[in-house]
């Protein structure tokens, strides 16, 4: 008789397919042609042409669908416009039964939609089936719930109005669940594009809307390929662009909505580090690598590509990884025994191949398991690519493929370096058995997302995004939402006009100092110094009649460099504890209050301002200092509620180093309002106060000398306030920039900041009015102030 051990070792995997007669049915009533839904229609292009679209498993053409023309794009967005006047004045509790209504719907018709992914994008019909499509429906519950609490939730703000949402091809449905979900919940209409090579399912989920009863134009698809995506993004009727995809278009995406007044979300590339610590469960984290690379065929923006493993272990973990390799199914998606299927199209494939060929020109060694692949279709091998200098292709550039680069560490420091060794900064794993070596790595790391010894985990309840060039905004959870709703008094604010300000460097400061032998020369502030500009000019500074009162240092490109230098050496500001930051700037509200009479008489001497009105300015700047002291340690983050035995931890951390150009303005006031958010929450700052009224914010110097603010956490350059907007949103070293300017001067920095992608906040040209405390001052800022990092930990056995 056969022992069973032999039988288990001998048996060999049966073909399990799903069954696709459904979804071919589907297919073959819309006679393999789909059409744009626009404003509740199926609508045929303007232009009539249409593309195919090809499973990649088995390179058959499943249907041709419409390439959308700028009519077509025209259409939709004129279509949401119109349904944005009845759909964002609906009750939330309407919103969120047609919310309720669309998953519910999605319920019903889950296996459909699993089915009809995986022919369309190649995934394993085991990963559509039980991580893709149940994600979707949890989306959209998870926001009909927003719906209904979005007034109560988040008062003081609005929808912001008509979103054009651009979305790519490796989570088809799920990313499309990302962006309308969370954009219905909160009151605006969408036009939304598809990927060309997966643009079924949204065709599917339109249907679907339909049938769930949206009003019409609400939801309006249109299909096409980049230039489409760029029609949507130019209109200029469009409020909002949310965007998926690769880090190069995010940054064309940039470049066209700067200065056009439309908010942005930008959910961009990754090389995300999978940290394994040599007292990690090493089962568990080739699991985890399993998961975080193949998984999806490493088509995934937060794939752990980027193996970090302790030198100890590594031998046993590539060891044990080799292994599993070989044991990982490649074939048929729609086999529910497969655990690798198709790559996405015939140039993602090509890509793949022609960088593993570049590493492998460069040195590396890789190993692919002898798995054999199916003679038809798109598919590429599992590997493992060892032997690579940190700097090599293939360790920096992502791959987006099923390709993992390993490389090892000594030390935590080695381990961290490594890590944050990359311009990327959407996710990271941490394996390790001690509690404490997880969380410090966590915390260390630079990344949107991090998974304790687990990986690729979401849930709508927490947020998902990017640091760095990964992108910026969140999506999911309560962080999530505000990239869908502006303050509502943004609508009705006013266009200021912004007095130019004349940089004389003539040396009349003698003729009327009335103080002969005095210098009157405010010089910059860097590094805890006062510092002489660079250019070796000043600029005089008037008063409101034209009168000369002093002079200032005309900053210029080397003084920003050296203030972001001074800034980025002093981060010992961010990991200190909110409290001692607290204390510091309860230190600076009693030093400022304490020579309230010097800044009044300031401020009347620059601003010809009455007795009163300096006397309320400085009152105000005083008590802003008090508020974000207050707030130091107590604008914190939240426990989300995802999954069972997980407490996922949403952190709000601070950028790191922020470039703030002050209005002219309300000089020491919007000095204030803007530094000390900032600074609160842990940013090192370098700031441009008013150009035409800088002397209080170099008067401030002293004021910061007597609080124990560390050297290099305010920096402060005066001077030619767009001139040094252009440095500053151009350093690479600055991770967000806030410009409080001209409509130009906004446009420009927005523009600028396409380097390092870095979050910018502009005003538009829009006046402010600081000493309003609504406007002035609150969360909103602190929002600013932080990205939010969520941290999945798991507990139990
Ligand atoms: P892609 O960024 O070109 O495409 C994503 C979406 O943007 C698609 O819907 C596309 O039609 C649209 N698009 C393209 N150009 C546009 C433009 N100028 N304006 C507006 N929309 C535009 O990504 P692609 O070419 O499909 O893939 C290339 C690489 O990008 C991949 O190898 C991968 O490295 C990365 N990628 C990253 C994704 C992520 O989730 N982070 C998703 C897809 C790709």
């Amino acid at each position: 008789m056969t022992a069973v051990t032999e039988i288990l070792r001998t048996m060999d995997y049966g073909v399990a397919p799903e069954a696709n007669d459904q979804v071919i049915a589907w297919l073959e009533k819309h006679e393999g042609r789909f059409l744009h839904f626009i404003g509740g229609k199926f609508v045929a292009p303007a232009e009539g042409q249409y593309f195919p679209v090809v499973n990649p498993a088995r390179g058959n053409r499943l249907a041709e669908c419409a390439e959308g023309s700028r009519v077509d794009v025209d259409k939709a967005v004129a279509a949401a416009r119109k349904a944005f006047k009845s759909w964002s004045k609906l009750s939330g509790d309407a919103r969120a039964r047609h919310l309720y209504a669309i998953a519910r719907n999605l319920n019903k018709r889950e296996r459909f939609f699993a089915v009809l992914e995986t022919m369309d994008n190649g995934k394993p019909i085991r990963e559509s089936r039980d991580i893709d499509i149940p994600l979707v429906i949890r989306h959209f519950y998870h926001h009909a719930g927003w719906a209904k609490l979005i007034d109560s939730e988040f008062p003081g703000y609005a929808p912001v109005g008509v979103c054009g949402q651009v979305i790519p091809w490796n989570f088809p449905l799920l990313m499309l669940a990302w962006k309308i979900a969370p954009a219905l919940a909160a009151g605006n209409t969408v036009v939304l594009k598809p990927a060309e090579f997966t643009p079924l399912t949204a065709l599917a989920f339109a249907e679907l809307c339909k049938e769930a009863g949206l009003p019409d134009g609400v939801v309006n698809i249109v299909t096409g390929g980049g230039e489409t995506g760029a029609l949507i993004v130019d209109h200029p009727d469009v409020d909002k662009i949310a965007f998926t995809g690769s880090t190069e278009v995010g940054r064309i995406i940039r470049k066209a909505t700067a200065g056009t007044g439309k908010k942005l979300s930008l959910e961009l590339g990754g090389k995300s580090p999978f940290i394994v610590f040599e007292d990690a469960d090493l089962d568990s984290a080739v699991e985890g690598v399993v998961d975080a690379i193949w998984f999806n065929q490493g088509q995934v923006c937060c794939a752990g590509s980027r193996l970090i493993v302790q030198e100890a272990v590594a031998e046993k973990m590539h060891a044990k990884l080799r292994a599993r390799m070989a044991k990982l199914r490649v074939g048929d998606p729609l086999d529910k025994s497969t655990d690798v299927g198709a790559i996405v199209a015939d140039v993602q494939l090509d890509r793949i191949r022609a960088l593993v060929e570049q590493g492998r020109a460069e040195g590396a060694v890789c190993y692919q398991p002898e798995t054999a692949l199916p003679d038809k279709g798109l598919f590429y091998p599992p590997t493992l690519v060892t032997g690579l200098s940190p700097a090599s292709i293939l360790a920096q550039e992502e791959i987006f493929g099923p390709v993992l680069v390993s490389m090892t560490f000594r030390t935590p420091d080695e381990a961290m370096a490594l890590a944050n060794n990359s311009r990327y900064g959407l996710a990271a794993s941490v394996w390790s058995e001690s509690i404490n070596v997880t969380l410090d790595a966590a915390a260390r790391v630079k990344a949107g997302v991090v998974w304790i010894n687990s990986t690729n985990l979401f849930d709508a309840a927490a947020g998902f995004g990017g640091y760095r060039e990964s992108g910026f905004g969140r999506e999911g959870g309560r962080e999530g939402l505000y990239e869908y709703l502006v303050p509502a008094r943004e609508k009705t604010m006013k266009l200021e006009t912004v007095t130019k300000c004349v940089f004389t460097t003539s040396p009349e400061v003698h003729e009327s100092s009335g103080a002969p032998g005095v210098d009157r020369t405010a010089k910059l502030y860097i590094g805890g110094k006062q510092a002489r500009p660079d250019s070796g000019y000043s600029y005089t500074v008037r008063d409101a009649r034209g009168a000369f009162i002093g002079q200032a240092g005309l900053g210029n490109r080397k003084d920003v460099r050296n203030a972001v230098e001074a800034a980025s050496a002093a981060g010992g500001w961010s990991t200190a504890t909110a409290h001692n930051r607290a204390q510091v700037l309860y230190y600076i509200a009693e030093n400022l209050a304490a020579r309230a009479e010097e800044f009044k008489g300031r401020l009347r001497a620059m601003a010809n301002a009455t007795k009163k009105a300096a006397a309320e300015e400085v009152e105000q700047a005083v008590q802003r200092c008090f508020y974000y002291a207050a707030q130091a340690d107590k604008y914190d983050g939240q426990v989300h509620s995802t999954r069972t035995r997980h407490v996922t931890l949403a952190m709000n951390e601070p950028w790191g180093v922020v470039g703030i150009l002050c209005p002219n303005e309300a000089p020491l006031l919007a000095f204030i309002s803007l530094v000390m958010p900032a600074i609160a929450m842990g940013n090192r700052v370098v700031v441009v106060p008013s150009p035409i009224d800088p002397l209080s914010a170099t008067d401030f110097y002293q004021v910061l000398d007597t609080s124990d603010v560390p050297a290099g956490v305010v920096n402060i350059v005066t001077g030619d306030h767009d001139l040094l907007a252009k440095t500053i949103a151009e350093h690479d070293d600055v991770a967000a920039v806030w410009y409080f300017g001209s409509v130009e001067g906004s446009a420009k920095v927005e523009a600028d900041s396409i380097g390092n992608l870095k979050a910018t906040w502009v005003n538009h040209g829009r006046a402010t009015h600081w000493s309003d405390p609504q406007e002035g001052q609150g969360r909103e800022f602190l929002r600013h102030a932080t990205q939010v990092k969520n941290i999945w930990v798991p507990y139990g056995e």
